[in-house]
């Protein structure tokens, strides 16, 4: 299952490193944050196109504690370093909108 969304994710953003498991993790972003990186909600925000390394810093922020916030304290309990940087880059490939 996981396999199958890390291709579709793939082929939208053909620069996204080969698999991992972050395929999976990628998935979990998905109701939230779109998987064009673009937020369904207005208090989600857009990932699409937002510098890698401000990305990666939250994400670490996120599972260190230093940002708080619910949601993303819980994804980011998950990720593996790998994860974050595969998850990063993923979003900062996307085109903003
Ligand atoms: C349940 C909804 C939800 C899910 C699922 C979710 N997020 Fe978030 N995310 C949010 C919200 C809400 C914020 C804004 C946090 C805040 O207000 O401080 C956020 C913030 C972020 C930020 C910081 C963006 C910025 O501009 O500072 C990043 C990066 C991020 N999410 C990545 C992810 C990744 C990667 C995943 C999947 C592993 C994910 N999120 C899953 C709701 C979600």
């Amino acid at each position: 299952m996981g396999i199958i969304s890390f291709a579709a994710a793939g082929a939208a953003a053909p620069c996204l490193a080969e698999p991992t498991h972050s395929g999976s993790m990628l998935e979990s972003c998905i109701p939230c944050h779109g998987l064009d990186g673009i937020a369904r909600d207005a208090e989600v925000p857009n990932l699409a196109g937002q510098n890698e390394a401000y990305l990666l810093n939250q994400l670490h922020a996120f599972h260190q504690g230093r940002r708080a916030h619910k949601e993303m304290l819980y994804m980011s309990r998950k990720m593996t370093d790998a994860d974050m940087q595969a998850l990063a880059a993923y979003f900062a490939s996307l085109p903003p909108r």
